[in-house]
């Protein structure tokens, strides 16, 4: 079956096991983008070939590379492309602000307008971004031991698709001074649906969900509380609490163990979801899934193009190869495939691998390359 919605094609054979014909359209990007997918997609096929699925891929553009090609961040067809897969793999998008050729035009024609372009027309609203601090990379957390604790484990759900970053916005001169305006908005139903993602999320981890607002001063945020209290109402199991954003950034460097799931908006969600991957050690670790109603989702690690090591075989892989892992789980229910990733990555720290970015005394430094290849190596 083509088209958004559809179910991966899946082919049984009396006693064989189940296997799947899953269509990627993988977006490499900018920067180090292409060499992080690469790395993503080497992984993905050693897991087909060892449990017999396959794993077809169709490229497009998007970013920066989009605009050097087609003079826009994200054609038509290639958002139309995304839509007909089962799920999508991206690298990262954007450049230095120093690039004129990307930066020296209006917002909506700037690499970054691609990205929320294909949110925005794929519905793509549950951004979900585990931040975990293994116990290998724990000399990189920037974190003091006794803070630290036994480490942590939360996952941030961010609204993806509303408030400051898709209201009405303008610049403009109002009797003679230059005014800008952005507008953050928010409906119930909106509210409601991330809310039901965080709390379905919560109800297979530590069943506790901290939501997060700006209730002292937005109107925005007071309706996020009332629709969540009422969406908490049909999760008794689930422990619920609000919390300032202000109060929730220092939180999580004071104390990271008490979060479970943090429930927030977009604006808000992005600041904070930095923060924590900061303080896993770094920013190279952190995956992310952005879904809509249904399976589909859109993959990506959560850091950036980094430009400046671009083409270096510098990059850590890993957030590229765990965002894979969680496309297997939850775009083509492959819950034993994504363990195997996951697994495969712990085994890599855990014998003292290290890209640049988390390397530490002791260590082995490797190129982005042999990490790709190291994971897959322990893919079994
Ligand atoms: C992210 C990024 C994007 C965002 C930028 C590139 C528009 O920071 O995915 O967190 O703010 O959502
Ligand atoms: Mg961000």
């Amino acid at each position: 079956m083509i088209g958004n919605n559809s179910v991966c094609v899946e082919k049984w054979q009396e006693g064989e096991e189940k296997t799947m014909i899953c269509r990627i359209v993988t977006i490499p990007g900018d920067g180090i983008g292409p060499e992080i997918v690469g790395e993503a997609c080497k992984v993905l096929d050693k897991v087909g070939q060892i449990y017999g699925h396959e794993f077809h891929y169709t490229e497009i553009l998007m970013g920066g590379c989009s605009i050097d090609t087609y003079g826009v961040p994200l054609t038509d067809e290639a958002l139309e492309t995304a839509r007909k897969a089962d799920a999508v793999l991206l690298g990262a998008v954007g450049g230095d602000v120093g690039n004129s050729r990307w930066y020296d035009v209006a917002p909506n024609l700037r690499p970054e307008a691609g990205l929320l372009a294909i949110r925005k027309g794929l519905n793509l609203f549950a951004n979900i971004r585990p931040a975990y601090l293994y116990k290998e990379l724990a000399q990189a957390c920037p974190l003091k031991k006794e803070i630290i604790g036994d480490g942590f484990d939360m996952v941030i759900m961010r609204e993806l698709t509303g408030g400051l970053y898709f209201g009405e916005r303008c610049t403009e001169k109002i009797d003679g001074v230059m005014t800008a305006k952005d507008t953050l908005t928010y409906n119930e139903n909106e509210i409601r649906r991330i809310a039901v993602k965080a709390f379905d999320i919560a109800m297979k981890r530590k069943k506790k969900v901290i939501s997060v607002d700006k209730a002292n001063v937005l109107d925005s945020s007071r309706l996020w509380r009332q629709v969540v209290e009422e969406v908490a109402g049909d999760y008794p199991e689930v422990e619920l609490s609000h919390m300032l954003v202000d109060n929730c950034a220092m939180q999580l460097v004071m104390n990271p163990g008490q979060f479970d799931v943090i429930l927030t908006e977009n604006m808000f969600g992005d600041i904070l979801s930095d923060e924590a991957s900061m303080i896993t050690g770094s920013i190279g670790m952190l995956s992310s899934a952005s879904l809509n109603e249904t399976k589909f989702g859109l993959y990506e690690p959560s850091h950036g193009s980094a430009p400046d090591i671009a083409g270096k075989d510098l990059a850590n892989p890993i957030a590229t190869i765990l965002s894979a892992a969680m496309m297997l789980r939850y775009s083509f229910d492959l819950d034993r495939e994504a363990a195997a990733v996951e697994k495969a990555v712990q085994k890599v720290l855990e014998e003292g691998y290290r890209t640049g970015d988390i390397y530490g005394e002791g260590c082995m430094k490797v190129g982005t390359a042999q990490m790709g290849d190291l994971i897959c190596a322990r893919c079994i």
